[in-house]
């Protein structure tokens, strides 16, 4: 989970807590997100043509994007934050984190890969504009279950985000809250995988972080 975008200056902790967050899990969780996201958009309904269009909103460092481009053959991918373009991505346009500067249904796949947690202020908007500028949506996010899994999510996301400036959420989707969510947007839910295990690398953390607390939402828009 990274934005590197977020921070001009690092401190020695947030560089610290980078350092071991990239050490610890970074790299597993990017290879076994990416290969389920291409997996997943492959298997979506779309038209037959030579390319699928996926907006990553809230990409951080663009990472998973170019994986998704690199290794889905055809599919074309935009990354978009909140942040500017310092690094002068291609394939990235900052945007106000509300209103998506781009037509109706000009992309096949949205995805939100750990993005919609850190913005509940803005999140049914972000619903809302995903709905109107693609026909599929993917959202991959964290199911708490109560205090104790709530804590060790915000855990890791003070150790994945801290350093890079992103901000802790205070409370994570329930199952139910999830599934009023998409009632309350009119958002069909045609597919979804829980557990998915990242962790199962790491010798204690297979046990404490739990493959139920990672979620994928595959959503239908129209
Ligand atoms: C945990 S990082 C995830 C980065 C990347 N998607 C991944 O899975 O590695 C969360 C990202 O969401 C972005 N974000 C937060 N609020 C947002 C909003 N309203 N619109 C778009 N992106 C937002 C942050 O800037 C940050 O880059």
């Amino acid at each position: 989970m990274s934005s590197p975008l977020a921070k001009d200056k690092k401190s020695v902790l947030d560089k610290l807590l980078i350092k071991f967050h990239k050490k610890a899990s970074h790299s597993n969780r990017i290879d076994i997100l990416s290969a389920l996201f291409i997996e997943e958009i492959q298997a979506l309904a779309i038209d037959q043509k030579d390319t699928i269009r996926l907006l990553d909103i809230g990409c951080g460092d663009m990472t998973i994007t170019n994986i998704l481009g690199q290794k889905g053959t055809n599919i074309q991918c935009t990354g978009v934050d909140i942040y500017p373009n310092t690094k002068n991505w291609e394939n990235y346009t900052e945007f106000d984190g509300k209103r998506l500067p781009f037509a109706d249904k000009s992309y096949d796949v949205v995805l939100f890969s750990d993005v919609l947690h850190h913005d509940a202020e803005n999140m049914n908007r972000l619903l809302q504009e995903a709905k109107r500028v693609a026909n599929f949506i993917i959202i991959k996010d964290h199911f708490e279950y109560g205090f104790f899994s709530r804590s060790l999510l915000q855990l890791a996301d003070i150790i994945g985000n801290y350093g890079y400036g992103v901000s802790i959420p205070k409370r994570y989707f329930s199952k139910k809250r999830f599934q009023a969510v998409l009632a309350t947007e009119e958002l069909q839910e045609i597919k979804s995988i829980c557990p998915i295990y990242l962790y199962n690398h790491l010798p204690l953390m297979k046990y404490i972080f739990k493959g139920k607390y990672q979620f994928v939402s595959i959503i239908k828009t129209s």
